[in-house]
């Protein structure tokens, strides 16, 4: 019995279920038969052909969205030192790469509409260290980035886009990926693609391309996975203390795949939220997220944000009461300024950014992927529904 099985026959709705199909199995045992296993000609074809569904000029793959992250901040030059401002509401990745470069990540409170970050509550962290920015695309909502790209402009900041939830959501009818200095994305098993494990640079900017590739392995010269061909030159020069952070070619089969159901698989999640909008739109005891219509949304999460004023439990309470309905759900973001770490090595504490720890009192994810079938979905609102009904104050 499969586990998607075992979980249906139990009546039980998954966070998550990757959408794997034949396909995918299938380029990815040619890929073991071809025996080239580590980065080699399917990892430059899973690149180009998500160059070119985005319209960026280079797209670098590597083994996450945290190492495209920190090799991105790398790339522009973050050093010792230097702030980097990242949004409290977001997972650790954002945060955590800043420190590998020995710079400091300064935290901004989020909007309570999107739970983004935005040119206000990014302008009031600026400082002559200042270097970089990393708006967050939370749940796959895009930022608002003209006025952050303006004010970055007019600083001489780089802007770092963490695109980890927002393939393939767009801003203004620009795709994301084409906006930001470099933008990264995350495969990991539950996003909106997956490799497994896995993420993408992107930047139409050639010295930043060439700095993250080399970057990402070892800071080897040249092209490195050539090094190995048949006709492939021996030599090589280490021209900095790099990193080891490429792409295999199991995981970029499995991406050429599922790159090639991206749309498809949006517009599932898109049909999913849309389904969740109407079943808890009207209901006094939560809030439906919203959609500020800045672009097309990927809809990586669905954060739905209970009402406390008007129920008798609380959020936690609501979480176990919808497991016991069958339904596993998740909270993004604990943020960050609440975490042990950000408060004994920065000094944040707890009551610095209200708008985040309002939210995170209230969020619940719950499931939204395309391997969802209309009865899950329909079991989901009823659990929610009901868990809210009987709660009401
Ligand atoms: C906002 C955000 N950024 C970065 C990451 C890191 O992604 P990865 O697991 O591919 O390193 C995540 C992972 O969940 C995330 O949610």
């Amino acid at each position: 019995m499969s586990e998607h099985e075992r979980h249906q026959s139990k009546g039980m709705v998954p966070f998550h279920r990757p959408s794997i199909g034949e396909e995918e199995i299938a380029e990815v045992v040619d890929t073991l038969r071809s025996g080239w296993l580590t980065t080699g000609p399917k990892v430059a074809r899973f690149q180009r052909e998500f160059a070119a569904a985005i319209g960026a000029r280079h797209a670098l793959a590597v083994s996450s969205a945290t190492a495209a992250l920190h090799l991105a901040l790398e790339a522009v030059g973050v050093t010792a030192g230097d702030e980097v401002i990242v949004p409290t509401y977001t997972f650790t990745a954002t945060g955590e790469i800043v420190t590998y470069l020995g710079a400091r990540p300064v935290l901004a409170d989020c909007r309570a509409d999107t739970l983004n970050i935005d040119v206000t509550t990014i302008e009031r962290h600026l400082s002559s260290r200042t270097k970089a920015i990393i708006p967050v695309n939370i749940a796959g909502q895009v930022c608002d980035m003209e006025p952050i790209l303006e004010l970055a402009r007019t600083r001489g900041l780089a802007v770092i886009e963490d695109a980890a939830h927002a393939l393939p959501a767009t801003y203004k009818g620009r795709p994301i990926g084409t906006i930001g200095d470099l933008t990264a994305f995350s495969f990991y098993a539950t996003k909106t693609i997956t490799t497994g494990e896995g993420g993408m640079v992107t930047t139409n900017r050639d010295d930043h391309a060439a700095r993250v590739k080399s970057m990402s392995l070892h800071g080897l010269s040249g092209d490195a996975w050539n090094r190995y061909a048949a006709q492939g030159r021996w030599y090589y020069e280490v021209t900095d203390f790099g990193f080891k952070y490429n792409m295999t070619d199991v995981a970029a089969a499995l991406g050429l795949q599922q790159l090639q159901r991206m749309a498809e698989f949006q517009r599932r999640r898109e049909q999913i939220a849309s389904r969740y909008g109407e079943a808890f739109g009207e209901l006094e005891t939560c809030f439906v997220p919203r959609d500020v219509g800045l672009g097309m949304h990927a809809w990586h999460l669905y954060i739905l944000e209970v009402n406390p004023p008007a129920l008798r439990i609380d959020r936690n309470d609501v979480i176990e009461r919808l497991r016991q309905r069958g339904v596993a759900t998740s909270v993004h973001f604990i943020p960050l300024h609440l975490q042990p770490v950000y408060q004994r090595v920065c000094g944040y504490r707890q009551g610095q950014f209200p708008m985040a720890e309002a939210a995170y009192a209230r969020a619940i994810s719950l499931p939204i992927y395309p391997a969802m079938t209309d009865a899950d979905v329909d079991c989901v609102i009823d659990a929610v529904r009901a868990t809210l009904r009987e709660s009401r104050r």
